[in-house]
């Protein structure tokens, strides 16, 4: 059987930090405030120079490195991202170029948060389907530039970041029968639009605009969703949650987190968190922390890891893989 092994991670996060109280100088708001509610203590930023293209860039290198590939090695390059450098072409044929790949497909991925996951289940497919032998996966997100810097509701929510994944096909069988990525879903529900969106794009004002949110419906459906789509991974793998070594969700809220924990009864030990020192970075939370887990040897070969996400449209997923 043909399946998608995950051989390398990257990361990037910009240089500049913000903390709780550098926003509360220029907001109403308090650390406090922001650390109780969303578990947020800083967020990076990028600089403004920084394109989506340059971090996303800098995480697919890394990922190489760590795979132990060229970039000539690459025939498919997906990023996932709601912050593209313009509104065409797709930001990925950008990092294409600045990688020196010359072939292959590259193309972008526009489903917000759940982005990384709708990104993975199409490189595992067309892995799967021999369309495509090496991909790198991105999420990488520059939201500081559709933030209403004077809406405290939101703007304290958010970071600017990229991760990163290489993903190359092999033949999967006896002993290593179930490594790589075992399942993939993905759910999506527009009459949920108008509680996550930005109010602006080509086709309406024409300029780029704001992100506005319902945070008290989204808290509520993205705790639902995730926690279900996580059971449903684990059901169509014969799997149970007691068998799972770590659960990666998007980092939105900890609290959030907290909650699927509880719904899921999984020990809060086996989730990574990130979204203390890197808040919502949408597309690239769940990237940017399987890096980190990676990095700092959480993460070890033959584990069961879940991966897990809800953002507009509503947009949801898991995927389900074994290192
Ligand atoms: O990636 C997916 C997208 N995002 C999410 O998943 C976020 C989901 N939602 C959330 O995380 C939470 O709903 C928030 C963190 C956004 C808000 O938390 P909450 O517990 O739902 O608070 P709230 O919106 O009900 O606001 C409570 C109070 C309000 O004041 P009043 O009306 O009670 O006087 C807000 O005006 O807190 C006020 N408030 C703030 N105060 C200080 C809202 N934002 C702030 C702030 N600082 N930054």
């Amino acid at each position: 059987m043909r399946r998608s092994q995950i051989i390398g991670f990257g990361s990037y996060l910009p240089k500049k930090i913000v903390t709780n109280d550098d926003l509360a100088k220029k907001l109403n708001t308090s650390d406090d405030w922001i650390r109780q509610r969303t578990g947020i203590e800083q967020r990076h930023i990028a600089a403004d120079d920084e394109l989506t293209s340059d971090i996303a860039t800098n995480a697919a290198r890394t990922a190489l490195k760590d795979a132990g590939l060229e970039a000539d090695a690459v025939d498919l390059i997906i990023l996932a991202t709601a912050t593209p450098d313009n509104t065409f072409p797709a930001t990925a044929t950008r990092v294409q170029s600045n990688l020196g790949v010359r072939r292959g497909a590259a193309f972008d991925v526009q489903a917000v948060c759940a982005g990384y996951v709708y990104a993975l289940a199409m490189a595992d497919n067309m892995i799967r389907l021999s369309q495509a032998e090496t991909a790198v996966v991105i999420g990488a997100e520059v939201f500081s530039r559709i933030l209403d810097w004077d809406d405290r509701g939101t703007c304290v929510l958010f970071g600017d970041g990229a991760g990163a994944c290489v993903l190359r096909g092999a033949e999967v069988g006896g002993t290593n029968a179930d490594t790589g990525i075992l399942s993939t879903h993905i759910h999506s529900d527009g009459d949920y639009y108008d509680m996550l969106y930005v109010d602006g794009g080509p086709s309406t004002t024409g300029a780029s605009g704001y992100l506005r949110m319902e945070g008290k419906e989204v808290f509520r459906h993205a705790v639902q969703r995730m926690s279900e789509v996580v059971t449903a991974a684990l059901d169509h793998n014969d799997l149970s949650v007691d068998q799972l070594d770590w659960l990666i969700p998007h980092q939105a809220n900890k609290r959030i987190m907290d909650s699927i924990a509880k719904k899921l009864t999984l020990p809060d030990d086996k989730i990574v968190v990130t979204v203390d020192r890197q808040a919502n970075t949408s597309a690239a939370t769940i990237p940017l922390a399987l890096a980190e887990a990676r990095t700092d040897g959480r993460l070890q070969p033959g584990q069961l890891v879940a991966l897990t996400a809800l953002g507009g449209g509503f947009a949801w997923g898991s995927a389900l893989l074994r290192l």
